[in-house]
């Protein structure tokens, strides 16, 4: 009995100062365990006489029970010990600067796509969306290219193995690709909406092209006017009037030069004067001028009156103007970079230079470009 009793208590102070959950564990297998004294202890009774029984079991009853208490009281102890601990070591100190912690930046086409909106909105254009997975209906038949025009062979369009059937009611499987221009979106909008419309649609397009100023994937900003006396006057102001504020000057020179397009009659193609200054192309000053020349940026026109009747608008009624402008080409000549496959490299250098911090919002009140 005494056996029991100071067993106990040197078991119960063991625990009351064991350090660890390690050390507290070993202390409950010595113990309760399976092999432990206790439970040993317990075993004994079975083979006792019921008076032996009766005076021996209530101290190794109130042993097992005791221990039990103890084990369970130092582990919750120990825990929270270790919590504290964890929870002091993992302190985050808000007033250490900011700028010792590694910054995300805003990609220059995010940039420029806020850029974009902004001075449209100004101009009253709203933004419109449309997916990137299209079908040949909205890519290139309502668009004035049938299945059998040479202009779908040009665009090295990304196709799907399956082919989809017409949601909107319109008879016969379609292909399934990835869009090749934002131009379905003019087409998307206009069923839609109907006119008079007035928008842009920025975002992603794939082509099957790749050097260092063609990527698979690239952006385009498509711009679309329908009303019911709209001319190619108009065109060339908005043009005029958004490359003077995109790029910040007014010494800013377009040519429209006659071109084709499917969807358009008649098409230009946009060019902007520009110099070579120490390596670098400067939008600006007039291209035939000595030292300038054109740039390319992308194509426009009048919106082909085929066009309008597959978007269910009557051409009789309405004309409207159309243009799709290159958004990394925009992007590369305003902010100085050559190579547009470090545009998709995600290499947090090239981020870190060109990119651009997010309290940079573009207003056109404190300039669309602005730097940190
Ligand atoms: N979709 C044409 C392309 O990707 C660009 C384009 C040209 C868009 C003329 C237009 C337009 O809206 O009117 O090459």
């Amino acid at each position: 009995m005494t056996d029991i009793t100071s067993q106990t208590k040197a078991a119960l102070s063991a625990i009351a100062a064991a350090e660890s959950l390690e050390a507290l564990e070993t202390l409950r297998l010595e113990t309760l365990g399976k092999k432990g004294w206790v439970s040993l202890a317990l075993k004994t009774l079975g083979g006792m006489s019921s008076e032996e029984r009766t005076a021996a079991a209530p101290a190794i009853q109130s042993s097992r029970a005791s221990i039990a208490d103890a084990l369970e009281s130092r582990k919750a102890a120990l825990e929270a010990a270790a919590l504290d601990a964890q929870l002091a070591r993992e302190t985050i100190d808000l007033t250490l600067p900011a700028m010792a912690a590694p910054r995300g930046s805003v990609h220059p086409v995010s940039q420029v796509m806020d850029e974009l909106a902004e001075i449209f909105a100004d101009l009253g254009f709203s933004v419109a969306t449309g997916p990137e997975i299209e079908d040949d209906w909205h890519n290139f038949t309502a668009l004035n290219m049938d299945e059998t025009h040479p202009a779908r062979a040009m665009h090295d369009t990304f196709y799907f193995p399956d082919k989809t059937d017409a949601s909107d009611g319109k008879s016969g499987e379609r292909e399934i690709l990835l869009r090749t221009h934002t131009s379905p979106v003019q087409i998307r909008s206009m069923l839609a909406q109907g006119a008079p419309i007035r928008l842009i649609a920025p975002g992603r397009v794939y082509r099957s092209d790749s050097d260092a100023t063609h990527t698979p994937m690239f952006h385009q900003v498509e711009g679309l006017v329908v009303g019911k006396d709209i001319h190619l006057g108009h065109l060339k102001w908005t043009l005029e009037t958004f490359f003077k504020a995109f790029f910040e000057r007014e010494d800013i020179s377009l040519r429209l030069r006659p071109s084709y397009f499917p969807f358009t009659e008649p098409s230009v193609e946009v060019d902007v004067g520009y110099s070579n200054q120490g390596g670098r192309r400067v939008v600006g000053g007039h291209g035939d001028a000595p030292g300038h020349a054109w740039m390319e940026l992308g194509g426009s026109g009048m919106i082909n009156t085929r066009v309008l009747e597959f978007a269910g608008l009557d051409p009789a009624e309405y004309q409207g103007f159309a243009f799709g402008l290159g958004i990394d080409r925009i992007a590369m000549l305003k902010y100085g970079m050559n190579d547009l496959r470090a545009f998709f490299d995600g290499d947090g250098r090239w981020l870190a230079h060109y990119g651009f911090s997010p309290f940079d919002q573009p207003t056109l009140s404190a300039g669309v470009g602005a730097r940190a």
